[in-house]
């Protein structure tokens, strides 16, 4: 299969579904405290795609249970959303996704509870920005490869982190996942060039430890194997046709974290 390269229209539909994922998680972010159960945020976000008029990709996903993926602390992505109670200082990585008409979203955030660590906070926040940065690569004309590559030097100039190998972003559109294959990693450019219409899901994800990481008995659920504590950002982002990027998760479009990377986005979707 190749590239799925989308037109404007079928944009315009991908951005209505990428906001619905985007107001999902900003949703959560605001009700997301200590004492809570992972099964209590799972329930605000069924309920808001519902009410958004879209319907959930990741429910059934190769039998996955729930509407989003939850992971605590040492569980760096696809926990599911359960019992657990929430406690101070917990590390919380929330992926959420959703369809309409077809067309998929995918965007995930890391957050703290409580009093979270500095060590923790700081976990995060070199993820995010690498998110950031990775989607900044991710020009017109770029290629694949240079993604990964800003994500590893980013992340790399920070500290010492793990960089999940076995894990990346991908192409999304009519599925939630698409060819190409996105590493968070690797040498600058290799791979396909990077052209309007493409979409791709970019998706660090990183440890205050080891890279290596196991899947538990429930089949799902990836921790590192050193127990060191997780972050994991999403966003799926587009090039539109004037050649500038537009980010579909992002309430903003990603209009402020791009620019403060230098780069402007593409009216095309507002
Ligand atoms: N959203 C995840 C990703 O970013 C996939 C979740 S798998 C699911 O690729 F089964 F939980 F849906
Ligand atoms: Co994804």
């Amino acid at each position: 299969m190749a590239i799925q390269i989308k037109d404007l229209e079928q944009l315009k539909v991908m951005r209505r579904a990428g906001l619905l994922v985007g107001q999902t998680l900003q949703l959560l972010r605001e009700n997301i405290k200590v004492g809570m159960t992972t099964d209590a945020l799972d329930a605000i976000a069924s309920a808001n795609i519902k009410r958004g008029g879209g319907t959930s990709n990741f429910l059934g996903y190769h039998g996955y249970p729930k509407t989003i993926c939850v992971s605590v602390n040492n569980e760096i992505v696809h926990g599911i959303p359960g019992s657990r109670v929430l406690n101070d200082g917990d590390i919380v990585s929330i992926d959420c996704g959703a369809i309409i008409d077809g067309w998929h979203g995918d965007a995930a955030f890391s957050i703290g509870v409580g009093n979270v660590d500095p060590a923790d906070q700081k976990l995060m926040d070199v993820c995010e920005e690498s998110m950031w940065v990775g989607i900044a690569a991710g020009k017109n004309g770029a290629r694949l490869s240079d993604i990964g590559h800003s994500i590893e030097k980013y992340v790399n100039s920070q500290g010492t982190y793990g960089i999940l190998q076995e894990y990346g972003g991908h192409g999304i559109g009519t599925e939630m996942h698409q060819e190409p294959h996105v590493l968070n990693f690797g040498k600058a450019g290799n791979g396909p060039e990077i052209i309007p219409g493409m979409a791709l899901a970019i998706e660090p994800m990183i440890t205050r430890g080891s890279a290596k990481t196991k899947v538990l008995g429930d089949n799902w659920t990836v921790v590192s194997t050193d127990q060191s504590r997780g972050a994991h950002f999403e966003n799926s982002f587009v090039i539109c046709p004037d050649g500038k990027p537009f980010v579909l998760t992002s309430l903003d479009g990603g209009k402020i974290e791009l620019l403060r990377q230098g780069i402007e986005v593409s009216d095309l979707l507002i």
